[in-house]
């Protein structure tokens, strides 16, 4: 039985673990090759530890093991022509691109808006809003060579639809996100080239589960664990969960990748557990 993505080929920033390599496996599952990037070193600003070249290694068995090819590059979304590389060598050993996740993002340690310092502000705003801009930049030229549409969904937040205190730099780049997405859905509706945002709650990657997360969510206490995250963190939701799984994402970026989501364009996906709601 063929499957919902069968022949196509995705691009995917952040790919070495959590929500991007997630998508890479949930896509690869449903018959799409895989474009993989990822930084794979610690970056400024973020408590807690980052990914390495060995877990987009993983990515890369992972793939491979479910019989689709894979082509991986470490690459900064920053760096223009390092990404430009890394699409066009993946587009040439692939044959095509279909499928864009603008996924790569960060979650530094914030503070007052008045407070925080430039270098603070700037990483966040280049690499969770400028780096989704150069994904989409460097893709798109391919997506209309191909002429048979494509489907770009850019990872935003919860915090893309609503603000929260002292992460206002997350909750800036998230909400450009947002404004990216609709700019680029009338840009390129013509093509038949779908763009759509995504927006989860906590999601249980290694992004959220450190003590840094739990501190923030837990001021109260002085040494608060994975439980006491828990109990605050469900209570932003309408749903008795505490987080959603990276697969719940990937769920939803499938149905934008497929044909499945054939005429939407322009939405703003949650996958939320209702938080949007409260
Ligand atoms: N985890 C959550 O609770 C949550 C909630 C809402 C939205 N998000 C968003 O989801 C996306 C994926 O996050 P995740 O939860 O999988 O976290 P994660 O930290 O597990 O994965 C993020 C990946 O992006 C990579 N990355 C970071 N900066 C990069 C750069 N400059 N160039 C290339 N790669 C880079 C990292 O190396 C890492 O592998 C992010 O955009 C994040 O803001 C996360």
């Amino acid at each position: 039985m063929p499957g919902r993505v069968e022949g196509k080929v995705a691009f995917i920033t952040g790919a070495a673990r959590g929500q991007g390599r997630s998508h890479a496996v949930r896509l690869a599952e449903e018959g799409a090759d895989i474009i993989a990037v990822d930084i794979c070193k610690p970056l400024d600003g973020v408590s807690f530890a980052m990914s390495t070249p060995e877990d987009l290694q993983e990515t890369v068995s992972q793939v491979e093991k479910l019989g689709r090819r894979i082509v991986a590059a470490e690459a900064d979304v920053r760096d223009h022509d390092a990404l430009k590389g890394a699409v066009d060598d993946g587009v040439r050993q692939l044959g095509r691109l279909d499928i864009v996740c603008a996924n790569a993002g960060i979650g530094s340690t914030g503070g007052r808006m008045h407070e925080m310092d430039e270098k603070t502000w700037r990483d966040t705003i280049d690499i969770n809003l400028t780096g989704v801009w150069q994904t989409a930049k460097v893709s798109i030229p391919h997506l209309i060579a191909g002429g048979r549409g494509g489907s770009i969904i850019l990872t935003s937040s919860v915090g893309g639809l609503r603000g929260h205190a002292n992460i206002g730099h997350y909750i800036a780049a998230k909400h450009g996100v947002v404004g990216l997405m609709r700019t680029l859905a009338w840009e390129l509706g013509e093509h038949n080239i779908r763009v759509n945002s995504l927006h989860p709650s906590q999601v249980n990657t290694p992004m959220v589960m450190h003590e840094g997360t739990y501190k923030m969510f837990r001021p109260d206490l002085e040494n608060p664990t994975v439980d006491d995250f828990a109990e605050a963190s469900q209570v932003m939701h309408l749903l008795p969960v505490p987080w959603v799984e990276a697969r719940d994402v990937s769920n939803a970026v499938l149905y934008l990748a497929s044909d499945e989501g054939r005429y939407v364009t322009g939405s703003t996906q949650t996958i939320d557990a209702g938080a949007m709601l409260k």
